[in-house]
This record gives C-alpha cells, structure tokens and sequence, in this order.
C-alpha cells in the first residue's frame, strides 16, 4: 500500500484517486498522525501532498522525521517537496516573483526513475504549477532532473534513498500525465503489482463499518440518487438488518424514479425500508415561495422534519448513515480558512446529525462519483441505476423557477421523461454528464391546428463535466433537438415553445436555481 500525507490541499484525494486508479491501495492520513498510519500500514511508499501553508514559517507542518528513515520511497508533490527540502537540509524561499500558478512546462533534463519509461530526456511537458515559495538549494545526495521557466527544482531525485520531489501538481486534470507518473511511482518505484480493486475496496469497508458500529442500530436516509443507495446497500451487507432506511419522498423526483427506488430496496436486496409519502407537506409548504434560495432552506429544512419524525418512531438508532462523496466534503472546506461565498445551499440533509444527536458512517466520503458507480456496480445494483445522471437534493423544485405546484410539477416531468428518453434512444445519455428540462414561469403565444394557444416555455439542458465544478454544453447532432422540441410540444398539454440553454459553467450554474 501507499501512505498518503496530507498537508492539507484541496486536491489530496486526488492523489489517492491517482493511486486506485493504478490499482494499489493507499489511505490518506493527516501529517499529525502520520507516523501512527505509518506503524499501522507498513506500506512500501510515502506520497507527501500539496498544502496551504509556507515551509518558511517556522510553525508550518512538517512530516513526521521517521518517515525519511524508514527506508522507502518517497515522493513529494509541491509543499510536499518543499516539506521534505527542508526537513533534509535543504532551503525553501518565497517565490521573489511571484510564484508560478497554471500551466506551465518542464524540461527533462536527466533520466529519473520516477517517469522512467513515460518522460525522455530532453523532453518538454506541460504541468500544472500552483506555489507561492520554492526549493532555492536542494538537500545533499539530491539532484535536479527536470527544470521549469520558475522552478530551477521542478522535479528533484535522490536515486539512492529513492525519494522524488515534484514542484507541480501530477495529480491534476491539467499535467497531462500526472496519472501515469503516480503509478509509476506506485508500480516501478514501490514494487506495487496494480491489483488492488474495488471488490477489496468494499471488503475493507465492510469491515470498517462492523468495527464503526458494532452490534449498535444504523438509520440511513435515502434521496432517491445513487449515492446514498450505495452507501445503504454496502452498510446493510455489513450489519444486515441492523440498518433501516428511510426513503423521504418529497414529491418532487422525476418520473418512476421512486417507484425503482422502492422496488430495488424490497424487492432486490430485502433492505428494511419506511417509504414517507411527504408530497403533500412539501408542496403545501412550497405554495407561494418563489425565491430559489428559500425554496431550497425550506426543503432542506423539511427533509429533516420528516425524517426526524421517522427516526423516532423507529427508535434506538445511535449512527446516522449518509452518501457524503469527496467533492461534498470539499465543497464545504473552504481553501484560504476565510468564509467562501454561498452560491447555492445544497441539500445535502447537513443539520441532521447535530440535531439527532447521532455518529455518522459515511463509507464514501473518499470517493469520487464515477467511483462510487463502479462500487455501485461492484454490489450489484443494476447498470440503468448507477448510471443515472446527478439529481440535485431539492429535485424538480429547482427546475420550475416561479411557484412550484403539484401541476408543474407534472407537466415537467412528463416533458423531462420524454428529452431524456430520446437521448437514450439516440445512445447519448453515457456521453453527457447530465440532461434536464426546465420549465420556464414565462408564457408564449404559439398556434396548433386552428387555434391559438398560450403556454409554458421549457428549457432544455445538457452539460459534460469531470466533475460538477465546471461544465460545457453538450452538442447534439443536428436534428435531434427539433425532434424533442415537436415531440414535447405534441405530447406534453401546458408546454408551446421549446429552448436550448447555451451556457457554460462558469459563468452559468448546472442548475437554473
Ligand atoms: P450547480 O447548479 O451548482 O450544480 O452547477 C452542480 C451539480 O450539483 C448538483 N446540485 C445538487 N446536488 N444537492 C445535491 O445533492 C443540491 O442541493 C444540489 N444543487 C445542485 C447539480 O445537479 C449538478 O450536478
């Protein structure tokens, strides 16, 4: 395995994701208690990440010293290389120009066992720069392999000792072969086989949960979305029937999308579920409320009203399980310490564990979303399931700008089943990360047969994504969109006139609310 050491970048999972991907296990610790993660593991590499703070302070975090003497390979990736630097006697200044952030390019300048067999010397690549200080003199036994425009140190070695130190982010989307660098090292440089996989990934789990919870009874909520159905379906093949799921059905999911989330629960995997019909206690509660951020406090508030109410009629639960991905946890964290601006609440039943008074098993909290539908798949749940498009916590209430009432609600489901049907019949729906229809509060004039009518504008929506923080607009082939706007508009009673919503995110959100 590979001991991941956190310094605290946004981007630490991402090296933990870089090490699955090359199929070895790895598990990330917090500097603080590095050197008991190491003790436990014993694994046959270090990666030191990335981190906020500067090596020139004098109480910035440091690695734990055993580390280095342990006698295995080590990589360093930016304050992790700073780190390093200078805990081996070498020296770290503060960029005198600035520092370099973003694209930017090494020169390979000596073969290194680090990007044996994926860099050449004399090769130039392109790797993602974001740091403040960096390495001014280099530790004795050290040498410079690879050089940037800012960064006389991009890439330094000590083959003896096997330690490597990166100056950029391998780990990013942006150096392109970030991915192949990290299971270099995990595979060439550590010996590792690249066997590890997700079936161990749920094994491990597994155990882990037993220990978290014991013989102690487990209430999980469910959305209706992929995540919390995998992390239910993994905690019940953990503990069995000490888990209960309650299913919050606030009337705003998309067309037969309850129903299979029920039929999966009891009928495929015999999960003990309470199934809440609440559509009536949300929409009463949404009549009238039009602004986005109140419709969405108002149903977050709601959802845990309502499961409160469940959880104590059950009774006994003392662990709360949750479907809380990576990203969620990141979302939450801002980067400088400062406060990070709102841009939308989401719904994510945050405020229920304080309220309960519960301990919260939360077995994704490492993954990524394309993870957890491999995990998903892994356990079983069916292909049609786990790779559904995201759907946002508050539902359809955030695609019907304006009131949201039960009528709307109907009219956009049936417009949305039909967009999203024919992009599984065109075999699209794997390419796009999420498409939806919006039903606009705004009312043209159109003409069918001989008459006149006056009805709601739909939007149309498709985005691709690596990851919900950025999106671009899909482009549909050139008549598919007409055909969905005929149909919608033949089909659907309350819809005239179709749109194509054009905008990217930044400076668009996915969601229109
Ligand atoms: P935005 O609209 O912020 O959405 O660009 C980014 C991704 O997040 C989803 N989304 C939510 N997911 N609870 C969720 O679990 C929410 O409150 C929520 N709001 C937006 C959205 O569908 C997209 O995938």
């Amino acid at each position: 395995s590979i001991l991941i050491v956190d310094f605290g970048s946004q981007v630490t999972q991402l090296i933990a994701r870089r090490v699955r991907e090359a199929g070895v296990y790895s598990e990330v610790a917090p500097f603080q208690s590095a050197a008991e993660a190491f003790e436990r593991m014993r694994p046959a590499g270090v990666i030191l990440s990335g981190g906020p703070a500067s090596v020139t302070l004098e109480n910035s975090p440091r690695a734990p010293q055993m580390l280095f003497d342990a006698g295995v390979p080590i990589l360093g990736i930016c304050y992790g290389q700073q780190v390093m630097s200078a805990q081996l006697g070498g020296n770290v200044v503060i960029s005198g120009d600035g520092g370099e952030f973003g694209k930017a390019f090494v020169e390979v300048k000596q073969p290194c066992a680090l990007f044996d067999g994926v860099w050449e010397q004399g090769e130039r690549h392109q790797v993602w720069m974001s740091h403040g200080d960096k390495v001014d003199a280099i530790p004795p036994g050290f040498e410079p392999v690879a050089v940037s425009e800012g960064a006389p140190f991009a890439i330094v070695a000590d083959e003896a000792r096997r330690f490597y130190g990166v100056q950029f982010h391998p780990e990013v989307y942006h150096t392109p072969d970030g991915a192949k660098l990290i299971a270099n090292f995990a595979r060439n440089v550590c010996g590792l086989t690249g066997d590890w996989t997700m079936a161990e990934f749920r094994s491990a789990k597994i155990a882990e949960i037993r220990e978290q919870v014991g013989s102690a009874r487990v209430i999980c909520g469910l959305s209706g979305g992929v995540d919390s159905a995998v992390a239910a379906v993994l905690i019940h093949e953990a503990i069995g029937d000490q888990l209960t799921c309650v299913f919050v059905d606030h009337g705003l999911l998309r067309a037969g999308e309850a129903e299979q989330v029920v039929g999966m629960f009891r009928g495929a995997y015999n999960i003990p579920l309470v199934h809440v019909d609440a559509e009536e206690q949300f929409l009463s509660g949404l009549a009238g409320v039009t602004d986005p951020e109140a419709k969405r406090k108002f149903i977050g508030r709601t959802f845990i009203d309502v499961f409160d109410a469940e959880a104590k009629k059950i009774g006994g639960a003392e662990f709360l399980a949750q479907g809380t991905l990576y990203p969620d946890v990141i979302e939450s964290v801002s980067f400088t310490g400062g406060p990070s601006v709102t841009i939308k609440s989401h719904h994510n039943v945050g405020g229920l564990p304080e309220r309960m008074n519960m301990k919260l098993v939360e077995p994704l909290r490492e993954l990524f979303k394309d993870e957890v539908r491999e995990l998903g798949r892994e356990l079983g749940l069916p292909d049609i399931f786990v790779g559904r498009h995201p759907f946002p916590g508050p539902g359809l209430a955030i695609r019907i700008p304006g009131e949201v009432t039960k009528e709307r609600c109907d009219i956009l489901r049936k417009a949305d089943a039909i967009y999203l049907e024919e992009i599984r019949n065109a075999g699209l729906y794997d390419a796009i990360w999420q498409a939806f229809a919006v039903l606009l509060p705004v009312r043209t004039v159109g003409v069918m047969g001989d008459g006149r009518t006056y009805d709601s504008v739909l939007a149309l929506r498709a985005v691709t994504s690596v990851d919900g923080m950025t999106a671009e607009v899909f482009g549909f082939p050139g008549d598919f969109l007409p055909r969905v706007a005929t149909r919608i508009v033949n089909e659907v009673r309350g819809v005239n006139r179709v749109v194509y919503d054009y905008t990217s995110k930044p400076p668009g959100t996915i969601e229109w609310e």
